[in-house]
């Protein structure tokens, strides 16, 4: 998983990769580099972490007009300058960078007697499989992308030429162009202000881009025509930082999410009653996701059934693709996705859409491959999130869902969601509590129906930015064999919004008190129970809790990870898109 860019015809195309890079950089921080071309020959420059090492190594006003650009998360061969994109082939002609995984990358390498490669990288058997294919450099592209098994985006270069290649295959590519030039990359963003439209590049299609021409192909090396998508008006605006981080930026705007989302559903109507009419056809729904998205599906069956009373299942994209399920054509397969490029959310997609089963999708980027494959899209107006923890999407997939459903139960609640979105305001975490809760070396996260999806959540984000090992749970589970664990060195966080399960809520508090455990409550209603710690919720309708109470536990991930001297932008291990498996 990776991020790519390349520039052709622009004399500042150094400048422009670099840039384009930054914003890919939520796909991998591992490594970077670019190549280019200086006096016909291929140059490299490349560097360990984070783009910022990277621009260090490049002199000022280095001119190319022909260049290509990757981020890496690593995948085949650990974090080293070795293993950093590009790559360049033996015989020096040709340098690429790739985003994917080549699954067949040992075979091909046996078979074309690809051997003593400088790094520990599919990619560099990939740009040697193109050297060694016969014809010009299109057809070796193509020659070698039609052996290769498993995922590809990738842009070639190639000494003496004044050209771009590309080809996709399950990883995202796109091309603009302008007068002055070219630009290629893996998303969007990179075509910020420069660039009226673009093309998005089916699976198995390639490009020659020039300073003044792009032209396309099929895998027989046939010109195709394709129609390009006018970006003038995409919103490529909310990018700037005002805080010192993004996640705390995305935290805060969450009050402006939920405004953004009520009006756009509301008054712009995106679900019309057509579709509506469509939706409530389906007899049973069947949510998939990853991470944080799955929380949000479990979530959004919860209302679902709640609501609806229609039959729900919500299953992790990685395990539903493997699990051969038994689909239905009465059931509508919704994949929950921020980016719409997960992986493995793609995989399932494409496995029920092939299968001839309905597709609706909710996700945050416009355009995405998931939007592409979807039936139906609800989307969500969160904005570009950057921080590798997802908090903004997450609120506006729960409230996007909840909206749905209410639409679809046809229970008239503008009124209470207006008022809600009007005076939902930011919540003050007071930072006097990370110091006790700080001391513990265990902490669980509880809670019972929504709540307890919410701790999933808070876990997940305690996890990931400030690397505590925790666990979200729910609350009657603890005693089938957690509270075995539970003594004086464990904080329990109880999450309680549920007027009607807050007796529940309490006898599991007490069950962790006779342990010696101790316990943060975190709730806005008033309970009978002695606590260690609370946080207390600014109360609004129950069905509107599950957004209220998420916002502190985000808030106390972040100032953790802070505390503990993290970057909560960038945890290690991770990047903000999954698009490998
Ligand atoms: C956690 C987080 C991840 C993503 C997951 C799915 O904070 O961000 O768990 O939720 O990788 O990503 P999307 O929603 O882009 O499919």
């Amino acid at each position: 998983m990776c991020g790519i860019c390349a520039s052709v015809g622009f004399k500042n195309g150094v400048e422009l990769v670099v840039d384009g890079l930054k914003k890919l950089e939520y796909r991998g921080y591992d490594s970077s580099g670019i190549a280019y071309l200086k006096n016909d020959e291929i140059n490299l420059i490349k560097s360990v972490g984070q783009i910022k090492n990277l621009q260090e190594k490049i002199t000022d006003n280095l001119q190319s007009d022909v260049v290509i650009g990757h981020t890496r998360w690593a995948t085949h061969g650990k974090v080293s300058v070795e293993n950093a994109h590009p790559h360049i082939s033996f015989g020096k002609s040709f340098a690429l960078v790739h985003n994917g995984i080549i699954e067949n990358y040992e075979h091909l390498k046996k078979q074309f007697q690809i051997d003593n490669l400088y790094s520990q990288t599919d990619t560099e058997v990939l740009i040697n499989l193109i050297e060694k294919q016969e014809g010009k450099t299109l057809d070796k592209l193509i020659g070698a992308c039609n052996m290769v098994e498993g995922s590809f985006a990738v842009c070639l270069i190639e000494k003496k030429s004044d050209k771009i290649y590309l080809a996709k295959r399950n990883s995202p590519l796109m091309v603009a162009i302008s007068q002055n030039g070219c630009m290629a990359g893996s998303d969007i963003s990179i075509f910020a202000k420069k660039f009226e439209e673009c093309f998005i590049l089916e699976d198995d299609e390639f490009v020659i881009a020039s300073a003044k021409k792009l032209d396309f192909f099929n895998k027989y090396g046939e010109k195709i025509e394709k129609t390009p998508l006018n970006i003038s008006n995409f919103d490529f605006s909310d990018e700037n930082l005002n805080e010192k981080y993004f996640m705390l930026k995305e935290i805060k705007e969450q009050p402006i999410v939920l405004k953004k989302t009520f009006f756009k559903y509301f008054s712009e109507n995106y679900l019309n009653e057509q579709l509506l009419s469509q939706l409530g056809k389906f007899k049973k729904f069947h949510f998939i996701a990853c991470g944080t998205a799955y929380h949000s599906s479990l979530m959004g069956a919860l209302f679902l059934e709640k609501f609806c009373r229609k039959e729900c299942q919500v299953s992790i994209a990685s395990e539903f693709r493997y699990a051969n399920r038994v689909l239905s054509k009465n059931c509508l397969y919704v994949f929950v996705s921020q980016s719409g490029e997960t992986a493995d959310t793609i995989a399932c997609a494409k496995l029920v859409k092939e299968k001839g089963m309905k597709v609706m999708c909710v996700t945050n980027v416009p355009y995405s491959t998931l939007e592409h494959i979807a039936d139906f899209v609800l989307p969500t107006f969160a904005g570009k999130e950057v921080a590798v923890a997802s908090t903004k999407a997450y609120v506006s997939q729960v409230f996007t869902l909840l909206i749905m459903v209410l639409k679809m139960a046809k229970i008239d609640e503008q009124d209470l969601l207006k008022d809600f979105v009007l005076r939902y305001d930011n919540f003050n975490f007071d930072e006097k509590l990370l110091f006790p809760i700080s001391k513990f070396k265990k902490v669980f996260f509880i809670g019972r129906g929504q709540d307890y999806v919410t701790s999933l959540e808070a876990s997940l984000k305690l996890k990931e930015i400030a690397y505590l090992n925790c666990m979200g749970m729910a609350s009657g589970e603890l005693k089938h064999g957690t509270l075995a664990l539970i003594d004086k060195e464990t904080l329990v966080i109880a999450v309680s919004t549920v007027e009607s399960l807050k007796s529940k809520v309490e006898s599991n508090i007490e069950e962790v008190k006779a342990r010696g455990g101790k316990v943060l409550l975190l709730s806005n209603l008033v309970h009978n129970v002695d606590v260690d710690f609370r946080i207390d919720l600014p109360s609004f309708d129950e069905i509107l809790m599950p957004i209220v109470s998420v916002i502190p536990l985000q808030l106390l991930a972040f100032n953790y990870a802070l505390m503990l001297g993290y970057n909560p932008d960038k945890p290690r291990n991770l990047a903000k898109s999954v698009t490998v498996e």
